[in-house]
């Protein structure tokens, strides 16, 4: 066979299937495997999930919180919540606050210079030292200075939900006293 006709041919060949190709029935996909319908979603009401079982946000029927702890001077400190926590305010503070620019009656007491006298913990090292410049400081670091954006007073009131955390502390002491600035760079140096 001469090459034009090899050509030929095969040119005839490939009309003749694309022809009988378009005259094929077109194959239906067969239909896809059943899924199975999602089930409903379930609706989680406000009221679910509010710990109190009431709409979320309605607080009408949130017990009042009675903050009635007593005077500095007569409380009884508690444990630290877990090792180098900030202690929490044992007694009231009454007239102690809003510690304003001008105000902070907690330093009356709680600076080193004070605290023996009136049988108040003093402000830890940690407070008098400025970490951002590794530098010992002579008095409080006023970053410090809003003593209840960490330490908070307590109130009376009971539990909305049951807490089985068990503090671990590294050494006794750490129950009642606070030491960050001695551990900080523990691991690194
Ligand atoms: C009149 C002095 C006085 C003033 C003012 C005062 N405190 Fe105290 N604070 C004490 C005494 C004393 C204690 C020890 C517990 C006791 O005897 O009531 C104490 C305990 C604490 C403790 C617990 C310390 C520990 O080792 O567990 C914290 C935290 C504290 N006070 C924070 C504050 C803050 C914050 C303010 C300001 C809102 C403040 N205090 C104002 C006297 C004072
Ligand atoms: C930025 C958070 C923060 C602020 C603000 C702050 N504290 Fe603390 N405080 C801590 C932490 C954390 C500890 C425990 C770890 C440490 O620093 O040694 C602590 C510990 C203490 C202790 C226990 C000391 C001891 O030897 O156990 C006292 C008392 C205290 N703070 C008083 C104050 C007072 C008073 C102010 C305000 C003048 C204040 N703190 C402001 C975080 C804070």
């Amino acid at each position: 066979m001469s090459r034009m006709s090899t050509l030929c041919l095969l040119i005839a060949l490939l009309c003749l299937a694309g022809c009988s190709a378009k005259e094929a029935p077109v194959a239906e996909a067969p239909p896809p495997p059943e899924t199975p319908a999602p089930p409903p979603p379930t609706e989680v009401t406000d009221d679910e999930l509010s710990y109190r079982n009431e709409p979320l946000l309605d607080d009408s029927g949130t017990p009042e919180a009675v903050f009635d702890s007593p005077d500095p001077g007569d409380s009884q400190m508690g444990n630290r919540a877990f090792e180098n926590a900030p202690p929490v305010i044992p007694h009231n503070t009454d007239g102690l606050l809003p510690i304003t620019t001008d105000e902070n009656s907690c330093t009356d007491c709680h600076l080193p210079e004070e605290a023996a006298d009136v049988g108040a913990t003093p402000v830890p090292a940690s407070h008098l030292y400025d970490m951002r410049n590794n530098k010992q400081l002579d008095g409080l670091n006023p970053a410090n200075y809003n003593c209840t954006l960490c330490h908070a007073p307590q109130a009376n009131t009971g539990e909305l939900v049951e807490n089985t955390f068990e503090p671990y502390y590294r050494a006794k002491e750490q129950k009642e006293r606070s030491n960050l600035l001695d551990i900080l760079n523990e691991g690194v140096e």
